[in-house]
Formats: C-alpha cells, structure tokens, sequence
C-alpha cells in the first residue's frame, strides 16, 4: 500500500510502498478515505521529535478493515473516525492505518463518510465525491476534550456539577481547532459568559453559537478587551490554543489570583514565567495512548479510560446534533498535496480550517 513519510529540513513528503499493516489485540485496521493534517505533522520532524522519519498523520475516517484479537465492539465494514496514536508506526496518512479503540467511533448514520452527486460540465456527467466532517474530529476534538474536563477540571457533561454556572471562560484562539472544539464543548455546560480571542476566524467562531464576547488579537489590545469584556467578573478558566508566550502573558494579567486554571497544549514549551498561583494544564494528547506528558512526564493513566467514553459519545452527540466538525478543504490529489498542506500550516496560512485529503485521489492508487 501507499505510506506517505513526512521529512524536515527541508519540509518534504515522500510516498513509499509498505505492506498493509496488521491491528494489534486492541486495535482496528481501518481503509483510510479521508485523513486531516494537524500542526504537529510538520512540528514533529522539524523540531519536536527530529531525525525520526515517520508517518505522522494521526486524524482519519474511514472503514474499518479488520479488528484485533480482543476487538469485541467494532467489526469489519463498520464507518468510523479515529484518532491514532502520535509517532507511532501505521499513520494515517496512508491506504490502511491502525487506531487503538478507544479512540475510534463509529459515525452516527447522519455523518456520511462522503457523498456523491452529479456534475454537469458542458455535455459530460461526472461523478463528483465530497467528503463529510468526520476526519476533522477526531485528533483535535480529543485534544480539546482532555484540555478542557481533565486539566481545566470543568465538569463533564454527565457529572451533576455539569448544571452549575461556571465562571467566564476565555478561550484564547477561537477559530483555532482546538479553541473552536473548546467552544462547542462549553456549549455543553452551562457558561454565562464566553469570551474568545480570534481574528479573521471570528465568522465561524460566531457561527458556534456560544461566545459572548469577542477580543481580535490583531488590533493590539488584548490585556484591556479581556478586561473590558470581564467587566470585573472573576474569570477561573482559560484555554490558551495558541500558545506563543504572548497568549499566556495575557492571559496570566486577567486570570484570577487565586483558584484559576489555564490549559495549555504545547508541553515541551518552559511556562516557568506563568505565576504558580495559576495551575497549569499540560495537555498532550500521547496521554489518550498511555504515553507519558514530555517534559511533564506525567502519566495520566486515566486518560486513557476518559477517551474510550469520550468517543462512545460522541457519536450519540454527532447523531444529536450536539456537536459538529470543523470547517475543511479539500485538498487535490489526496497523499500528493500533504506536502503542500504541511507547508501551508507552517506558514500560518490556515484560517478556521482543517485540511484534508482523500485517499482515491492520489495519483497512481488502483481503485476509486
Ligand atoms: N498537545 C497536543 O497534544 C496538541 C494536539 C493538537 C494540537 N496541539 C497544538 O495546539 C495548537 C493549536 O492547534 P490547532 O490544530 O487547533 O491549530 P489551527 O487550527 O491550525 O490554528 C489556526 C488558527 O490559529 C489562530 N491564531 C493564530 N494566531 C493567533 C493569535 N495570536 N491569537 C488568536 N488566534 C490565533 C488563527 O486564527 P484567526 O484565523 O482567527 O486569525 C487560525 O484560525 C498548535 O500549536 C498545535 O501544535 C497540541
């Protein structure tokens, strides 16, 4: 089958022939039609984990193929998204990639894998495919999850706390994948006041229906528009998505001194400049895999357990209508334009967006 191998310095993608993996006792083999780029696909060559020349996609649907030895929920032939396991062997970015179970979900019957209609161009008919949201999930909805109910200690959905009035919560990068799935999340639970931090992602982040407030990080005065909109409410919880040293320091200026929550998802940066009377949340999605938080090394065995229920429902939340992807392209020529995706991430040139590929569409595959 196809692999695709992602190389840094310079950014480069390669396309290799590897035999079809096998799922291990837990895992699900799954025949890829749609996988989605994340950040850390290029971080992880470039800086994060150098000199390993590996798939790095960790975000697919698909259909699962076969299922490991002690698989009792999933079956051959059965539509899911998953998530796999960061820096680990049988990636998505491939024909077929393995995923662990607990981050897998079946997609309700209201989330197509991809539909299909008719164009009509000139005298021709052609078969058009588009793809559905389910790729987009995942990967960053899981982040989000482990972010916002295990490190910032908001109450899930099913604990009785989940009907009390929380505090304000900022979320700093709304349009983000990250901040946007934040934001659905909090829709969940029961927040008067939601300030996010965009900038030309604020129509989608509008479109979720739940923020309050709104700062735009590039008029320059986010200190003083996070003051505004608190309006002297005190303000516990913040998920900064964005991380470049700037968002936490704003943030750090209007959180409350005592008892506030700040989570943040890239742990091998140094927070040591955060003040210690603000807890920090290390989020890191390995933690859903049993891999220990770098740096941190916190292992987080629960996490393990929280992403299995996670994922069961949130097929009854997509089939709810409760919770919903995130906005994506397309991108041409499935596994041939990863390479312009990466770069494409790496320039900061995505707004509001995932950016996908489907399988099919790489040029030389045998089947349609
Ligand atoms: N620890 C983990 O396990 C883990 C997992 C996933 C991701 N991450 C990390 O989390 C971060 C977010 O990932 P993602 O996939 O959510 O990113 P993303 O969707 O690619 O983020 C793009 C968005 O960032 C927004 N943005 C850029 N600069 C901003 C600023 N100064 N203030 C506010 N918003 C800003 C842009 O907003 P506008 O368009 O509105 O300007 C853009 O829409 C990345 O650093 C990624 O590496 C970590």
């Amino acid at each position: 089958m196809k692999s695709l191998i992602v190389q840094a310095h310079p950014l480069r993608c390669k396309i290799v022939d590897v035999p079809v993996p096998q799922p291990g006792p837990q895992e699900v083999l799954i025949k890829v039609i749609y996988c989605a780029s994340n950040p850390r696909d290029w971080k992880a060559p470039d800086h994060l984990i150098p000199g390993e020349d590996i798939n790095q996609g960790n975000e697919m649907s698909g259909v699962i193929e076969a299922v490991g030895s002690d698989v009792y929920e999933f079956r051959k032939g059965d539509r899911v998204a998953a998530a796999h396991p960061i820096q680990t062997a049988n990636g998505t970015y491939a024909e077929y990639a393995t995923a662990p179970v607990n981050t897998c979900f079946l997609l309700p019957p209201n989330i197509s894998l991809e539909g299909s209609y008719f164009v009509v161009l000139n005298t021709s008919m052609f078969l058009t495919k588009v793809p559905s949201e389910g790729c987009t999930i995942p990967f960053a909805l899981c982040t989000a999850a482990l972010g916002f109910y295990q490190r910032l200690k908001i109450p899930f959905p099913t604990s009785p706390n989940n009907a009390e009035v929380q505090s304000p919560l900022i979320i700093y990068g709304g349009s983000s994948s990250i901040g946007a799935y934040s934001l659905k999340l909090a829709k969940l639970g029961r927040f008067t006041k939601i300030i996010a931090v965009c900038g030309s992602g604020r129509d989608y982040v509008e479109s979720i229906g739940v923020v309050t407030h709104f700062v735009d990080y590039r008029k320059g005065n986010v200190v003083n528009d996070l003051k505004t909109a608190l309006d002297g409410e005190k303000c516990l919880h913040a998920v900064d998505a964005i991380n470049n040293g700037t968002s936490w320091n704003h943030l750090v200026a209007v959180l409350e001194p005592e008892g506030s929550r700040m989570s943040v998802y890239l742990p091998r940066l140094d927070y040591t400049s955060i003040p210690t009377h603000i807890t920090i949340g290390p989020t890191f999605v390995g933690t859903v895999h049993g891999q220990p938080t770098p740096y941190w090394d916190q292992k987080c065995d629960e996490d393990v357990d929280f992403a299995y229920a996670l994922f069961r429902l949130v097929s009854k939340w997509l089939a709810e209508g409760k919770i919903s992807g995130h906005p994506y392209q397309l991108l041409p020529y499935g596994l041939a334009s990863v390479e312009n995706g990466l770069q494409q991430l790496k320039d900061g040139n995505v707004c509001a967006k995932k950016l996908i590929y489907r399988i099919a569409d790489t040029p030389g595959l045998d089947y349609v």
